[in-house]
């Protein structure tokens, strides 16, 4: 089955940071043609750079998610760059400080939404037109194993990962017959620095995170890329519309 992404133009929000950043590599590696934005400009610079040095072409474009109007010029750039858009991976995300429920304040709620959904739903708002006027492509959008099961003291960021699936579903339904497949990624703690800020929070869960996943470890960000590039190769062209866990096992304890 084809894993290549030759001249195939990809698209990674967040690319600056680590699942965003080992993805961008991994299909800059299979031959894709890489978009690497993010709202972190020195670290966005990087990661296109580290892409060409791989030999691929790589652009960064800097792109809050929660803008409309970055999301906008973020597509249109990429379009105007590459002329076209086959792969999207909408990777960015955040996470609130520890807390329980009643103790969220309603900013944060509004901030953990807005990158995490909103974000979502404006990158494929922006995508979807290209890719049906090119008669398709495919879209992974970032969820996690906290949005299939809850999350003490991140509910924010546990119900803005089930609204991701919520629009996976959807966009998959709605589009299957456009040609463009949409799934999702739920990841088990993965060694990012959003792992390590969230261990810096509460240390004592360092030593649990082996524990808590069936396979005995916590996961690493390219073992997350492995399966974006499969989800958006034509080897996955009858998966759509799928919540895929990469989580040691975590959720099916
Ligand atoms: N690390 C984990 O354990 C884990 C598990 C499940 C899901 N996830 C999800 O994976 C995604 C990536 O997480 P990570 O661990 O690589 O995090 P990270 O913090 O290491 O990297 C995230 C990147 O996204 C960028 N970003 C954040 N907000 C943005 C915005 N509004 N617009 C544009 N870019 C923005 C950051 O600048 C950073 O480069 C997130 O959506 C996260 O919720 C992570």
């Amino acid at each position: 089955m084809d894993m290549r992404f030759d001249n195939k133009v990809v698209l990674v929000t967040g690319g600056g940071g680590g699942i965003g950043r080992a993805s961008a590599l991994a299909f800059a590696r299979a031959g894709a043609k890489v978009a690497v934005t993010d709202r972190d400009l020195a670290a966005g610079e990087e990661a296109a750079a580290q892409a060409r040095a791989l030999g691929a072409e790589a652009l960064f474009v800097a792109a809050d998610v929660m803008r409309a109007a970055d999301v906008q010029s973020m597509v249109a750039q990429v379009v105007a760059h590459f002329g076209r858009l086959d792969c999207a991976f909408n990777n960015a995300g955040i996470e609130e400080e520890h807390m329980r429920l009643a103790d969220c304040d309603e900013a944060t709620f509004d901030r953990i939404m807005g990158v995490n959904v909103k974000g979502v739903w404006l990158c494929m708002k922006h995508q979807i037109p290209q890719m049906l006027a090119q008669g398709g492509g495919t879209i992974v959008n970032m969820a996690s194993a906290a949005g299939l099961v809850g999350a003490p003291k991140m509910s924010a960021y546990s119900a803005s990962k089930h609204a991701v699936i919520g629009l996976t579903k959807s966009a998959a339904v709605e589009y299957g017959r456009k040609g463009i497949r949409v799934n999702a990624v739920c990841p088990g703690w993965i060694r990012t620095a959003m792992l390590e800020r969230a261990l810096a929070l509460e240390p004592q869960l360092a030593a649990a995170g082996a524990t808590l996943h069936p396979i005995g470890r916590i996961g690493e960000p390219e073992e997350v890329a492995a399966a974006v590039l499969w989800l958006s190769s034509d080897a996955a062209r009858f998966v759509t519309g799928l919540a895929h866990t990469i989580d040691g096992g975590l959720t099916s304890m």
